[in-house]
């Protein structure tokens, strides 16, 4: 298959020499050389020499239905024939459908969206929102938390690597991240520490705000963080500190959602816990460009002034995300995260017994981490052991992501609706890989 607008086959020379010369610089890749691809479908990709990669990372977990899946690219083709583009001035059946399908599985009251094209624009939405409602301007964030690229977003994320300007929106403080691996109270945590990340997030608000705060932002899984989970109790007792000083609770399921940790719909479903206003993107249409904001009533209505997007609610890309949603729901895909996230869990956590330097596996459904370390006891993070295993599950035809504070975490984020044997061959293919890293 060759895009229409290219003349000719395109080799990876020619690409990575075009993406040096044309494009940022500064664009993160996972290998030692940028890996091309051409062609997808479900869990597998190839590349332009017709090498096939089974995906594991799924695009940053974004092909949620696996990739070309006919069900999306059929309704995608089929609205681009009818009718491409309204902007949010006129009204599209598409856009409707859209917001009650999400209606539909959100948390308690959430039930207005506004949508927009990317995670990025949806936090910043969501924080505007946040902001509008409560009348204040100051927002919490859990630090290691990654949030997208823009102004706001880079000042809510709390990750040096990826500001690149110093904290270019005032007002934004960071807690203590709830990562029991590396619990700053005690080793091993337990269960007395979730209070101590929950009176670090008062201990924040009290000392650094104005007592104030407009919102609390955190994902239910922190994904840029390397998988992140949050300690049982940790989400109802922060929901209870925010509330408590009068601001809302802002839950960023960008990576989280649509079934990606088992069982629910959503991570913070959980914690059993309702946010104010809950972010999405990614998985949500299989890689068309939606980010989708949603609240409650009462919130939605205190948005007043003008607003509106040229592109959020394109009839293509809504059509995209409703065929999405309904291979999610009929293939169950909270279900199938549960089982397949186990069977990755299991094979895992065996591996790690015979590998020291897989000092953490941890995850929920189908987003599991391996934090790569130079001996479990230092915990001391091994970047040159994550380099050689990029390279080597790329040699035995898997792709696998990166993540942590010094990219030494090993990503699992697969399509929410890959088979058994699919995993199993990815299993394969890692523990292959891994087993090239050496004991
Ligand atoms: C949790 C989270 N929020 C927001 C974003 C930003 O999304 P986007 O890259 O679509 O702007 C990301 C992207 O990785 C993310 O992981």
């Amino acid at each position: 298959m060759t895009s229409p607008s290219l003349a000719r086959d395109v080799t990876s020379a020619e690409t990575i020499h075009g993406r040096h010369e044309f494009l940022l610089p500064g664009m993160l890749h996972l290998y030692k050389e940028p890996l091309v691809l051409v062609e997808g479908d479900g869990v597998r990709v190839k590349d332009p020499e017709g090498r096939e990669y089974l995906d594991l990372f799924a695009g940053i977990l974004t092909t949620s239905v696996g990739h070309c899946n006919p069900r999306v690219e059929e309704a995608t083709i089929a609205q681009m024939r009818k009718l491409g583009h309204v902007s949010t001035l006129y009204g599209h059946e598409m856009h409707v459908e859209a917001a009650r399908k999400i209606a539909d599985i959100a948390p308690g009251a959430l039930r207005r969206t506004f949508f927009s094209n990317s995670g990025t624009e949806a936090i910043e939405t969501a924080l505007m929102m946040a902001c509008l409602a409560t009348g204040r301007t100051e927002i919490i964030a859990l630090r290691v938390g990654y949030h997208g690229r823009s102004f706001m977003a880079t000042s809510v994320t709390a990750h040096s690597g990826w500001r690149p300007l110093a904290t270019p929106v005032a007002g934004i403080k960071h807690a203590k991240s709830p990562n029991l691996y590396r619990c700053p109270f005690k080793t091993p945590c337990d269960d007395t520490c979730v209070d101590k990340f929950v009176d670090d997030l008062e201990e924040v608000i009290v000392t650094t705000t104005n007592g104030r705060p407009a919102a609390f932002i955190a994902e239910t899984v922190m994904g840029v963080a390397g998988y992140v989970v949050p300690p049982p109790g940790y989400f109802e007792k922060a929901a209870e500190v925010i509330r408590h000083y009068g601001g809302l609770l802002v839950i960023d399921e960008v990576q989280a959602g649509f079934g990606r940790c088992g069982e629910h719909w959503f991570g913070i479903q959980h914690h059993g816990v309702e946010p104010d206003i809950m972010v999405m993107a990614k998985g949500i249409a299989n890689g068309a460009p939606v980010g989708a904001t949603v609240t409650t009533d009462e919130i939605a209505h205190r948005w007043q002034g003008k607003h509106i997007s040229t592109f959020g609610g394109n009839p293509v890309s809504m059509a995209a995300m409703c065929a999405t949603q309904d291979e999610l729901r009929d293939h169950d895909a909270p279900h199938n995260a549960s089982a397949r996230g186990a069977q990755l869990r299991t094979a895992l956590e065996e591996m790690q017994t015979r590998h020291p330097w897989m000092g953490d596996v941890r995850g929920m459904g189908l987003m599991q981490a391996i934090e790569i370390v130079k001996d479990p006891v230092s915990k001391e993070p091994d970047l040159d052991r994550t380099k050689k295993l990029m390279e080597a599950s790329r040699e035995e035809g898997v792709l696998i992501g990166l993540g942590g504070l010094h990219g030494t975490v090993v990503r699992i984020g697969p399509s929410l609706l890959i088979t058994e044997e699919e995993m199993a061959e990815g299993i394969e293919k890692l523990g292959r890989a891994i087993d090239k890293v050496g004991a």
